[in-house]
């Protein structure tokens, strides 16, 4: 993917540095992060995403992967910023972003993260049930502010993707039922109200999905609503935020959507929408993570130990595994690998790539055909620049990995390696 490629010495080389030379200048495991892949594909969706007949605005979903860096990247590159805690909000305070570009997320905000997007004068948040809509209200009633929101609309359109990961159906956990029989006084409630402004709608219907058509479907449901709203209660919705969820490749047989071409055939069907149903409609938002970052990470393992077991299976250990990547033990998720000094050799084995967790559930490929593995290899696993860093956890107290940004041959520390120190910070001991 991006600037990867294989060098003249044979190494695996990422934004033009070796990775060899990146482990031993940051040690393993390592998260790389190819900088030019991330800003390139930005701009691909930048350039598909336009419209002559309404603005357009890509927001960034920080919960795929989020660090002050990421966040200033996300700036320069004029994205918004999709947050769903006080903590991502507050990365994105720490780097300096303009908080009328942040956009909030959560289906149980706490009174601390209102109170922050309020004070900050965040550009919208997204409201997920009727029980926050009183709590903006008293926040905002308390602080003499009125703040702009979206409501989270489930409009029951099942993609074909993991069970945990899906976001919508009619017992979904986020957003309120385009079925629900009061949604209606929802609605009202919210265009009534002195403390808010309503903007519009949002949906998000899950995650790494391949089919155009399930992002159709779910705005075919919306533009319906809206012009009913504007028929029966005179209300001129002006906002759609259609979320993210849009897939990538990860391992062989994935077939993703290209962006630009998903993104286009979006636009040709809102404005064909719009000019159906003209319901004054201004504004149209996607919010992607995974499709932003995944691709553009890689994470760099050590071998240390190569296990035959007598029931024939063989399995090559790393030194990281389900605290940097929770993903194949949680979605099953595939991933593929390759030995970063190997990668042309063509004898492979299959062997189960497992990490160092103690936990026969931590395997990072179950499956994977290898290059001859050795103590002391490098492996290379691409595509986990989404959902691995920010789901990593310090499970067996392991300190979590260190992170680059690599472009035109710089490597830039990102993220330090925690300490040992770092994991008993917060420890207190007391007396027994
Ligand atoms: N907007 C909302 C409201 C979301 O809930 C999500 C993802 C996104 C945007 C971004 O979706 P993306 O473009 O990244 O697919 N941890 C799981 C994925 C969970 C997705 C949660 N919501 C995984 O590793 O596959």
């Amino acid at each position: 993917f991006g600037t990867s490629k294989i060098n003249e010495r044979g190494n695996l080389e990422i934004g033009g540095i070796d990775t060899e030379k990146l482990t031993e200048e940051f040690g393993t495991p390592l998260y790389v992060m190819d900088q030019k892949l991330i800003e390139d594909t930005i701009d691909i969706m930048k350039e598909a995403f336009v419209s002559e007949r309404f603005n357009t605005q890509i927001a960034y979903a920080g919960k795929a992967f989020l660090t002050t860096g990421m966040v200033n990247l996300v700036n320069k590159k004029g994205l918004d910023l999709d947050v769903v805690s006080a903590g991502e909000l507050y990365t994105a305070v720490k780097a300096g972003f303009p908080m009328e570009r942040i956009h909030m997320h959560g289906n149980n905000k706490s009174d601390e993260e209102l109170n922050m997007a309020i004070e900050y004068g965040i550009k919208e948040i997204v409201i997920d049930n009727e029980d926050e809509i009183e709590k903006i209200e008293r926040i905002c009633r308390e602080k003499n502010k009125k703040q702009a929101v979206l409501l989270r609309i489930d409009p029951g359109i099942e993609a074909h993707t993991h069970e945990y990961i899906k976001t919508s159906g009619l017992t979904s956990k986020f957003g309120v039922s385009l079925f629900q029989e009061n949604l209606f006084d929802i609605v009202k409630r919210l265009d009534d109200s002195e403390f808010i402004e309503f903007k519009g709608f949002h949906t998000h219907i899950g995650s790494q999905i391949f089919q155009s058509a399930f992002f159709i479907f779910a705005l075919d449901e919306i533009f319906k609503y809206l012009s009913k709203l504007k028929e029966e209660l005179g209300i001129a919705v002006e906002t759609v935020n259609m979320g993210g969820g849009f897939g990538v490749y990860y391992a062989e047989g994935d077939q993703p959507p290209k962006l630009d071409e998903l993104l286009k055939e979006v636009i040709t069907y809102t404005e064909a929408m719009e000019i159906k149903y003209r319901i004054g409609f201004k504004n149209l938002y996607i919010e992607p993570g995974r499709s932003i970052v995944a691709n553009a990470g890689t994470t760099l393992y050590t071998v240390g130990g190569i296990k035959e077991t007598v029931g024939g299976k063989t399995y090559v250990f790393v030194d990281g595994g389900m605290a940097d990547n929770i993903r194949p033990a949680l979605y099953q998720a595939k991933y593929e690998a390759g030995i970063i000094n190997k990668l042309k050799d063509e004898d492979r084995k299959e062997i189960t790539l497992a990490g160092k967790f103690c936990e026969s559930g931590d395997v990072l490929i179950g499956n994977a055909k290898l290059q001859n593995a050795e103590v002391g290899d490098i492996i290379a696993v691409p595509t986990t620049g989404a959902y691995c860093y920010s789901m990593s956890s310090n499970y067996n107290r392991f300190a979590k990995p260190a992170l680059v940004f690599v472009k035109d041959g710089q490597a830039k520390l990102a993220v330090k390696r925690e300490t040992l120190d770092d994991l008993v910070r917060n420890d207190i001991i007391f007396e027994l």
